[in-house]
C-alpha cells in the first residue's frame, strides 16, 4: 500500500504565500504517489516539473531580490531537485518515478524546516518588522508526539542570523 503525502500544520511557516506553494508542492506529489497507471504517472511527472520550476524560481527571486544571506546553498538545493527531477523524465520509467515521489516527500520536511523556515521569517520581518506568528490547529502532530526530536514551536524557528 502507498504512502500518502497529506498537509500538516506543521508544515505552515507563517508566510501565506510560500505556504500556499508548499500545499501545491504536497498535492502534486501525493498525486504521484497514489498513481499506478504508467501514464498517469508520467503526467504527474510533468506537472511537478511544472510546479518545481514555479515553486524554486519564485523562492530564488524572493531571495536574490531581499539579499538574503546564505541564499546561494538553498538555490543550489533547488536546483539538484529539479535537475533529478529532469533526469527522470527524460528517461521515464514508471518505477523510478514513484521512488522519486517518494523521495521528494522525504525530502520535503527537511527542506522545510532548515531551508524555507528561515526564508520564511527572513520574508515577513521585511514586509512586517516581526517574526511571523503562526497559528497552528494541532499545536504537536502525531509525529512530533511519537518522536520528540521533531517538536518545534514557533520561539525555536530558525532565525535569519543564524543561516
Ligand atoms: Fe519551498
Ligand atoms: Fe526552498
Amino acid at each position: 500500500m502507498s504512502r500518502k503525502f497529506k498537509w500538516e500544520d506543521r508544515y505552515r511557516l507563517g508566510f501565506d504565500q510560500m505556504d500556499k506553494i508548499h500545499s501545491e508542492f504536497v498535492e502534486v506529489v501525493d498525486s504521484l504517489i497514489q498513481s499506478d497507471d504508467p501514464e498517469d504517472i508520467k503526467k504527474c511527472l510533468v506537472l511537478i516539473e511544472r510546479h518545481a520550476i514555479d515553486h524554486f524560481e519564485t523562492e530564488n527571486q524572493w531571495m536574490i531580490e531581499s539579499n538574503f544571506p546564505a541564499a546561494q546553498c538553498h538555490i543550489e538545493e533547488h536546483s539538484n531537485v529539479l535537475k533529478s527531477i529532469r533526469e527522470v523524465l527524460e528517461c521515464f520509467d514508471a518505477q523510478l518515478a514513484k521512488d522519486l515521489g517518494m523521495a521528494l516527500m522525504d525530502w520535503f520536511p527537511g527542506h522545510a524546516d532548515y531551508l524555507d523556515s528561515a526564508l520564511a521569517t527572513w520574508m515577513v520581518k521585511r514586509r512586517f518588522s516581526g517574526a511571523p506568528l503562526i497559528f497552528r490547529r494541532n499545536p504537536i502532530s502525531s509525529d512530533e508526539r511519537d518522536n520528540p526530536m521533531h517538536s518545534r514551536g514557533v520561539d525555536e524557528l530558525p532565525q535569519s542570523s543564524t543561516v
